[in-house]
């Protein structure tokens, strides 16, 4: 079997969202639906979706728009026929008529529906064509959720569901669980259960949205969203109907059916169109006022929307054992929504899947959980849980367990794939050396980091962890969702408070060594990014010596969005890039021009496509499809550079005040036409100076270390002044920049 070209029929939010995903990685579909307007429509939402659908917006070309009355004869010839039309029986029967007409012998033919169960899709179908038949159930967004779920049944030519598991992981780089045909599969029959749970809970326990969502997130490391906010993502409409047919296709007996009742509050919002985000607002609501834009919760007894209340539990780390054990309602609601969800889980087990594993990793990468129920059970402990849980009768699992006790059931990580991933990797080395914002995994020939703060955000620890790891081959690289959203401004601004200026002077002096150490110590050091690489994130990947990046990344210098100008090398990194071209070598004014572009609009790229052009890439860094294979990738890249020669340092020329003044023009044009305000200016001269080489001329030489001098002082500069600390503080309490 192949898999050279793919006919999808509906390009509604999941057909084009396979399509384009399909076609970054270059594989032809030709997407249709009732009118090729509609299918034409698709394309160019997929040109401008946000965040971007395609890695590359020429992959567009990949895609072919038609119909299905005059176009259907792709079938013919199509590997992989993708049904992606409404949640409608008869709609889905029809077209399977058609298509097991006309498909060729050995393609294979999926429908990427959410609910009805594989037997009744294929009812009216041969035993032969059953055979080519499955469910490839993707999970939107398609290019960045993780989990793809093929279900079967003792139908299926099982050749063919490891063919298109093995196409959907390499290719697609997908998670690809298979499941059995069991209603809701794997992801949502845990992940809409938990949902529920946590919702019921919460109106039980009488806790505020606010509350709820502060619990049911980060502290159980589950997205920050929560249950309230997921709610108003997915669309409360869309939720209900989801429990609709899970009502329908349950076992009266299951406990799902407790927390699926119907919600008078719910029903009362969808009537009224506060269908979440895409309607007028949910459980929260944005209200413009005069003084700018408000965010609202809804009030679970009043039914009214109050501004929102910041619930901080001061708890920075995922610890479910203090979290459970907390005296007070938060302690209570995380033991009552965790223990239902651990207890839910493990009775699903045999007949959903003999894998527990296959649970957890289900809710890892269809709901980004960082840990599922029973890594979570594993966590609080056996004992501790058999202590505080009643009533677990029938619950086979749960009854083997509170026999042996053990506590260590969990075992092997990840068992849906083959794949050597950092999760199985990170369970076998000699020795963990930690800090508060480090680990350091020790392994006989190479060390690995990984960062563990909030959005993996660096301070003096983190560059600690990345200098102690480097007396051995390195790679730096993690499991939770983002490499490095940049330094960890909470720090830097605890000291600004407190006019302690001398401190974050020795951080970003550590900083720098510790990158500049990365770039040119003995030994090779590979940086795999994932999710965001930002700021401070950013230079650790840019004076890695080797990159392995996954193709669903967020790159970029944007220090100058908070009012600050990059400070750990970033700035002389790019100017060495750029000036490494032949445009560079030819002009001395050219690299630090487009340098002062790039940081000075906080250009950040959204793929290693785009990345490469930029030059926050080089074009030998390897580009990943699967996030499971970049330590295997990361690896290779160390086995292969065994013989690795230190660079040597860079040396620069600049032409000093004579490209610094075209940086001042071009500055009082965006200050003229009200583009930049006065802090602006103020940051893009620093940032100027800096890039010209500050007091130099095209006759002197300066090294990687002048370099570094001048990115500090202006850093320093910067945070000295109110208007930047503002700024900073602005946007760690809003999220969002602030323009001053
Ligand atoms: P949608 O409503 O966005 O798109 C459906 C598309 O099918 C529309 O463009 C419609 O014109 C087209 N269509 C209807 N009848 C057709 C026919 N006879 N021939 C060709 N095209 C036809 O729906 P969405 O959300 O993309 O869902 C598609 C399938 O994926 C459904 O089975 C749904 O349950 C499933 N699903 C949806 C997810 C989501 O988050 N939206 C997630 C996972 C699965």
């Amino acid at each position: 079997m192949k898999i050279k070209q793919v006919a999808i029929i509906g390009s509604g939010t999941m057909g084009s969202g396979i399509a384009a995903h399909l076609s970054n990685a270059d594989i032809p579909v030709t997407l249709l639906d009732l009118k090729t307007e509609i299918t034409e429509e698709a394309k160019k939402r997929i040109l401008n979706s946000r965040p971007p659908l395609l890695m590359d917006k020429s992959k567009i070309q990949n895609i072919t728009a038609g119909n299905i009355d005059d176009n259907f004869d792709v079938i013919k010839h199509a590997d992989w026929i993708v049904e992606a039309v409404v949640e409608r029986i008869d709609v889905k029967h029809q077209l399977y008529k058609k298509i097991f007409k006309m498909k060729k012998n050995d393609s294979i033919v999926s429908s990427n529906t959410s609910t009805i169960p594989l037997k009744i899709l294929s009812q009216n179908l041969s035993d032969k064509d059953k055979s080519d038949f499955c469910i490839t159930h993707f999970f939107n967004p398609v290019r960045y959720m993780g989990l793809l779920e093929i279900v079967k049944n003792n139908f299926t030519n099982k050749e063919k569901i490891n063919f298109l598991k093995s196409f959907c992981e390499t290719t697609l780089g997908k998670g690809v669980i298979v499941c059995n045909d069991t209603p809701g599969f794997i992801g949502n029959r845990v992940g809409v259960y938990a949902m529920q749970v946590a919702m019921t809970e919460a109106f039980k326990m009488k806790l505020s949205v606010e509350e709820a969502d502060s619990i049911f997130g980060r502290p159980m490391g589950i997205p920050k969203t929560g249950v309230f906010g997921l709610y108003d993502l997915i669309g409360i409409d869309l939720m209900s109907d989801v429990l609709k047919s899970f009502t329908k296709e349950l076992p009266k007996n299951d406990p799902f059916h407790i927390v699926a009742k119907d919600i008078p509050l719910i029903e009362k919002l969808i009537s009224k169109g506060y269908t979440g985000r895409k309607g007028k607002g949910g459980f929260y609501r944005i209200k413009k006022t005069k003084q700018g834009k408000v965010l609202e919760s809804l009030n679970l007894q009043s039914e009214e929307y109050f501004p929102t209340k910041k619930i901080d539990l001061k708890i920075n780390k995922v610890d479910l054992k203090s979290l459970i054990n907390r005296d007070d309602k938060y302690g209570n609601y995380a033991w009552s929504v965790l223990s239902k969800i651990i207890k839910y889980s493990s009775s699903l087990i045999p007949e959903v899947t003999k894998e527990f594993n296959d649970i957890d990793e289900a809710l890892r990468l269809g709901f980004n959980w960082s840990k599922g129920p029973f890594e979570m059970l594993q966590e609080i402990g056996t004992g501790n849980f058999f202590k505080r849980i009643d009533n677990f009768k029938n619950n086979r699992f749960l009854e083997n367990l509170s026999k042996n006790k053990n506590e260590n059931f969990y075992g092997e990580r990840q068992k849906y794939t083959n794949i050597q991933t950092l999760g199985k990797i990170k369970q076998t080395p000699l020795k963990i050396d930690k800090n508060d914002s480090a680990e350091i995994f020790r392994f006989k020939d190479y060390n690995i980091v990984e960062f563990t703060t909030k959005a993996n955000a660096l301070d003096y620890k983190s560059m600690d962890a990345l200098k102690k790891a480097t007396d051995k081959p390195l790679i730096i690289i993690n499991e939770s969702m983002q490499f490095s959203a940049g330094v960890n401004l909470n720090y830097v601004m605890d000291f600004a408070k407190k006019n302690d200026f001398k401190s974050i002077e020795k951080f970003i002096k550590y900083f720098q060594e510790t990158c500049k150490h990365l770039k040119y110590c003995k030994h090779p050091v590979v940086s795999a990014p994932s999710g965001l690489a930002l700021g401070g994130g950013f230079e650790v990947v840019l004076q890695s010596n080797f990159v392995a990046s996954h193709n669903n990344i967020v790159m970029g210098l944007v220090e100058t969005i908070v009012g600050l100008i990059p400070a750990g090398g970033g700035c002389k990194e790019l100017l060495w890039r750029w000036s490494q071209t032949e445009e560079g070598k030819k002009d001395i004014d050219y690299a630090p021009l487009k340098v002062f572009e790039i940081i000075g609009y906080a250009k950040t790229a959204t793929s290693p496509e785009e990345a490469i052009p930029l030059m926050f890439l080089n074009v030998h860094d390897k580009k990943i499809m699967n996030r499971n294979n970049l330590f295997t990738e990361a690896k290779l890249l160390l086995e292969k550079n065994k013989n690795f020669i230190i660079p040597s340092e860079c040396k620069f020329k600049f032409s000093g005040a004579q490209v610094r003044e075209k940086m001042h023009k071009l500055l009082e044009k965006l200050y003229n036409d009200k583009k930049i305000l006065d802090h602006g200016l103020e940051v893009g001269k620093e940032l100027a100076y800096v890039l010209s080489g500050g007091k130099t001329d095209s006759k002197k030489e300066l090294k990687e270390d002048d370099l570094f001098n001048l990115e500090l002082e202006a850093f320093m500069k910067l945070i000295e002044k109110d208007k930047t600390q503002e700024r900073i503080s602005h946007t760690l309490t809003t999220g969002k920049p602030l323009i001053n």
